[in-house]
């Protein structure tokens, strides 16, 4: 039985609650003005929080509460029953990497800078329907049916998907006649426990024809239990690797990307197939741990930031971002900002495969047929993100907090200032012609139980 703790930011009480639906968020809301009286509060909250997460076993989420713009600390508890062991390791790589897009609504969250994942969607918004209406298997439905948004994160674009898909599968039910009527319909809204869920849920639109649920935790690791999801939704999500590559921080191996925070630098074609095996395992894991909780004959629809099959080094944009913002680290160690040692230890654990390797795992996997596989013709980035503010908005919405837990809070300000006055004096990067990102879309079945 899953056990939740409820914590009092004002009274700083906590109270076990031993229910299986908890009724309060299962959320910790560090508020805001907690961060404007100071970290001391903070502290004082935390040092409270860390002694009542001993007491019943709480999977800690995050100890560092490094600036106001981080107000949440998520949690969940583990029983010593049913949750498999291998989930909980999943959720501490997750957690140590601290993987979560900026929280709130403020000028540096997700929530205002996440237009140009939003283009992703426009793109496939009419391709999700018309699958969705001519292939969902609605046999397979008992009393509800329930649809899952993959690493979710906050803002408008998750809201937008959950409508779109339960629109097409009421659709799909109605075109069904009287004989099946539209069952009640679940959303279950997933990202890492480090997600800003009390935003999300705040802000989900009133006239919603489905139930809301969070569902915090690594995709990398069971979420649901088994055969009970008929519909999984993914966008902009599986580019996130489970962890950093071990061979990349390594001193000793040929792959240690001393002085690089990616595999954006051509020569070091070890990192780069450090990064590729990572990929193919967690993709491995990923479509095995969906293969549980789907149900036979149920749908998932990814949409999956891409390189080209064939790419040359030296016309993508692709990780050049990255390139710059490590850049920008190497200037700053080189006058004493930061340490070199700091730089050498810190990777982006991000992958963008090609259509060609993701098609290759997903059927050496087996668990899933190919229904459809194409590259959208997404907005280009000069729609999206016309200008440098825009741009370097979007980049500090999403990796924020990787480097300011890393490398502190104190100096997120300066290395976005630093990307922004190199970028903006670049003729290559604002160029949408340099642009090579694929957007594509992929929409799997689950195939009988093999
Ligand atoms: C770029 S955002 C995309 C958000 C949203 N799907 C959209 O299209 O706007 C990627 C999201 O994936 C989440 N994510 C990354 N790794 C994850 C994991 N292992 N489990 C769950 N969520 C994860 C991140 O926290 C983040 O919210």
């Amino acid at each position: 039985m899953a056990q939740y703790i409820s914590y009092n930011s004002h009274t700083h009480e906590s109270h076990n609650i031993k229910k299986m639906v908890c009724l309060a968020s299962p959320l910790i809301n560090f508020q805001r003005k907690n961060h404007e009286r100071g970290h001391e509060q903070s502290n004082t909250c935390l040092r409270k929080y860390v002694s009542a997460a001993r007491q019943y076993r709480v999977l800690l989420t995050s100890f560092d509460l490094p600036g106001y713009r981080l107000h949440q600390v998520s949690m969940r508890t583990y029983s010593n029953g049913n949750m498999p062991v291998s989930s909980i390791d999943a959720d501490e790589q997750t957690r140590v990497m601290g993987i979560a897009m900026n929280g709130g609504d403020g000028p540096h969250s997700y929530a205002e800078n996440s237009a140009y994942q939003r283009g992703y969607f426009e793109a496939a918004k009419e391709v999700l329907k018309e699958e969705i209406v001519a292939k969902l298997d609605v046999k397979q439905t008992s009393s509800a049916f329930r649809i899952t948004d993959l690493g979710c994160s906050t803002g408008p674009n998750t809201y937008l998907a959950a409508e779109t898909i339960v629109e097409a599968v009421e659709q799909r039910f109605k075109s069904q006649g009287l004989h099946s009527p539209t069952p009640e319909i679940e959303v279950l809204f997933n990202d890492t426990t480090l997600n800003d869920f009390n935003t999300l849920l705040r802000c989900l639109p009133p006239e919603r024809r489905y139930y809301a649920t969070a569902a915090p935790g690594s995709f990398y690791s069971r979420l649901f239990p088994k055969a009970s999801i008929h519909i999984v939704y993914s966008a902009c999500t599986i580019c996130w690797l489970s962890r950093i590559p071990k061979e990349v921080t390594d001193e000793t191996s040929p792959a240690w990307n001393k002085g690089s925070i990616h595999y954006d630098n051509g020569a070091r074609k070890k990192v780069f197939e450090a990064y590729e095996a990572q990929f193919a395992k967690d993709m491995e894991v990923f479509l095995q741990k969906r293969a549980e909780e789907i149900v036979n004959g149920g749908l998932m629809a990814l949409l999956v930031a891409a390189a080209p099959d064939i790419m040359s080094d030296s016309v993508t944009t692709l990780a050049t971002e990255f390139q710059v913002l490590g850049s920008c680290l190497v200037d700053m160690a080189k006058q004493g900002i930061i340490s070199e040692e700091k730089v050498d230890t810190f990777n982006l654990p991000l992958y963008y495969t090609r259509p060609k390797e993701l098609k290759e795992l997903i059927l050496r996997n087996g668990s899933f047929s190919i229904e459809r596989m194409e590259i959208l013709n997404n907005k280009k980035e000069h729609v999206t993100m016309p200008n440098v503010e825009r741009r370097t908005l979007f980049l500090r919405a999403c990796f924020e907090g990787l480097f300011g837990q890393h490398f502190g809070y104190n100096i997120v300000d300066e290395l976005f200032d630093r990307y922004a006055k190199k970028v903006v004096v670049s003729s290559f990067y604002l160029k949408p012609e340099n642009q090579k990102t694929l957007m594509l879309f992929v929409l799997l079945k689950r195939n009988d139980d093999k």
